[in-house]
């Protein structure tokens, strides 16, 4: 069973936002499989390290990509997506500085199993909206 299926969240018209989330998916259910794995085998340590790190990269440009499409596009509710967007990542880097502090990976894996309820709720009720708003911006520039 994976930790979560792309079929949970919305579909959106908007290819660059839907391959974004269908890549991040993927990084977060290896990162899962991993940690299973890490926890009957401690050697598996730095593999779930390095999928962590690619996480990070992944979900800043994720984040900075659609804000980016929404200023682009003079998206009304910018701010409050933004705003959803800084305070995941203000507690993801928490979660990541009590890691490196205390050299203790798991609060940081209990972070990610924790993610997909937040995830599923922020695409299907902010970047769903904000992708149909694009979409017709983009049909009306055509
Ligand atoms: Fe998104
Ligand atoms: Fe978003």
């Amino acid at each position: 069973m994976a930790l979560l299926y792309i079929e949970s969240v919305e579909y959106l018209e908007v290819q660059q936002m839907q391959e974004t989330h269908e890549n991040e998916i993927k990084i977060l259910n290896e990162i899962d499989r991993l940690a299973t794995q890490y926890s009957m085998d401690k050697s598996k340590l730095t593999e779930v390290e390095t999928k962590i790190e690619k996480y990070l990269v992944h979900l800043k440009t994720h984040f900075s990509s659609e804000e980016e499409l929404m200023h682009r596009y003079n998206y009304p509710n910018y701010e409050m997506h933004k705003l959803a967007h800084d305070m995941f990542i203000a507690d993801l880097e928490i979660t990541l500085k009590q890691w490196h502090l205390h050299n203790n990976i798991d609060k940081v894996i209990h972070f990610i199993r924790k993610s997909p309820e937040w995830i599923i709720l922020h695409i299907n009720t902010m970047d769903a909206p904000t992708s149909a708003y694009i979409t017709q911006k983009m049909k009306i520039k055509q």
